[in-house]
């Protein structure tokens, strides 16, 4: 029997999700004693180096890292990182279109040029072919995001990267134990950076953190977090402008609990999402995210592409048909690619309409639709749905379920056009 339009629920037809998703509590008595660990302790000052170096040496740990440095937030980190390159202003910093802004605020604070590369339609990930496209004798620096926990092609990213001595910073902010050849993303290019905020795998409700294997790297990334004070006693006070983006001891006290639960969360959502794509990837309408069979993504959320040829209606009617069906699916991640943002549109990330760092590089750069086209066609033919790492095998076929529903009611021709 052919799917009806009738069927769906935003016309009156039986809704797919009639029970609640699962729900758990992220935080409990473990993330408690570590706090009152830290008032035993007497001090909420980092300064105290009672939590945040217990925290540190297990990142360091888990991550078989080096160096480990906190802050304040994921784009707190990533300033520091970029600051910590040391890159005189109007140099220019390749990133990626499809991102949070805190991958690109460290770059606007330092007086850099932002210059994005387009993504792979089906990873969206930046690629090593779309960097070398923007590569240019100003390039000082490169920003990988491993969206949503998906690693980029980092063997690829790093070869060019050498080629060209250009030092590479991983933005991990979504990709807590995302796994590139069996290597941690973070671990991979020089810096790798993360965030606590609550929306993360893992949370202290807002911070960050850097990891890193060279030990000036390191130096430079703490004294960038912290008002380039001198608290290593390396003879380097206040030697460049520094924000102070320290964290309170209490943060690093439930982040230190949270670092135990990563694996588990990203199992489990690693899980969900590849019970997700088995149901829904036969769908004619639909093509599943990438993962590389060499890589495992974290999924720190899940979206797919519909195809618009085969589908007779909007993006946003699928949307609306599937939340009716009891699913809070959405159009895209972020609305349009970062680069169409009003701020960088119109250059206006300072005041008074000057931007020093295009002033100095005595260039002209311009932001508009265009940029990256791959980019601006991913946004504006995708579907996210969230993916927790509490939902249940129910959850997850009841999401199929809708999807498939909602995608074979719009594919099917007959209705094109009405009801
Ligand atoms: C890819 C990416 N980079 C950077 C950030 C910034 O992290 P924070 O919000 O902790 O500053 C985020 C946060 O949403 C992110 O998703």
């Amino acid at each position: 029997m052919k799917a009806s339009l009738k069927s769906l629920a935003i016309n009156g037809g039986p809704k797919v999700k009639n029970t609640p998703f699962t729900r758990g509590a992220r935080y409990g008595e473990t993330e408690m004693e570590q706090i009152r660990e830290v008032f035993r302790n007497g001090s909420l000052s980092y300064w105290s180096k009672f939590k945040v170096k217990s925290f540190c040496e297990k990142v360091k740990e888990y991550f078989k890292c080096q160096y480990c440095a906190g802050g304040s937030s994921g784009s707190a980190v990533i300033h520091a990182a970029v600051a910590a390159l040391e890159i005189p202003p109007g140099y220019e910093v390749i990133s990626s279109p499809i991102t949070d802004v805190g991958s690109l605020i460290g770059i606007l604070y330092q007086n850099l040029i932002p210059v994005f590369a387009d993504v792979d339609p089906y990873s969206y990930n930046i690629t090593a072919e779309s960097i070398r496209k923007r590569i240019t004798n100003r390039t000082k620096a490169i920003i990988v995001v491993h969206l949503a926990g998906n690693p980029c092609e980092m063997d690829e990213i790093i070869a060019l990267a050498q080629q060209y001595n250009i030092p590479v910073i991983e933005d991990c902010a979504q990709a807590y134990n995302g796994i590139y050849k069996g290597k941690k993303v973070g671990t991979i290019g020089n810096i790798g950076c993360f965030s606590l905020n609550e929306s993360k795998h893992i949370s202290c409700g807002d911070g960050g953190f850097a990891i890193t294997n060279d030990e000036e790297l390191y130096y430079k990334i703490h004294n960038y977090l912290d008002k380039y004070y001198d608290r290593h006693q390396r003879g380097c006070r206040m030697h460049h402008l520094a924000p102070c983006y320290r964290l309170s001891e209490l943060q690093y006290a439930v982040a230190f609990a949270q670092l135990d639960k990563i694996d588990a969360i990203t199992t489990a959502r690693r899980r969900n999402a590849e019970l997700l794509t088995d149901k829904i990837k036969h769908n004619q309408a639909i093509v599943v995210p990438k993962v590389h069979p060499h890589s495992q993504s974290s999924f720190w959320f899940y979206m797919f592409r519909v195809k618009p040829e085969k589908i007779n209606c909007s993006l946003s009617d699928l949307v609306e048909a599937l939340q009716a069906e009891g699913i809070s699916a959405v159009t895209g991640y972020i609305p349009r690619p970062i680069y169409m943002e009003k701020m960088f549109a119109e250059k206006a990330f300072f005041p008074g309409g000057i931007w020093p760092a295009e002033i100095i590089s005595s260039r002209t750069y311009d932001y508009g639709r265009g940029l990256c086209p791959t980019a601006e066609e991913v946004l504006s033919s995708s579907i996210r749905i969230p993916i927790s790492e509490f939902y249940s095998k129910q959850d997850m076929e009841d999401m199929a379920t809708a999807i498939n529903k909602v995608l074979n009611v719009y594919q099917n021709k007959k209705y094109f056009g009405g009801s």
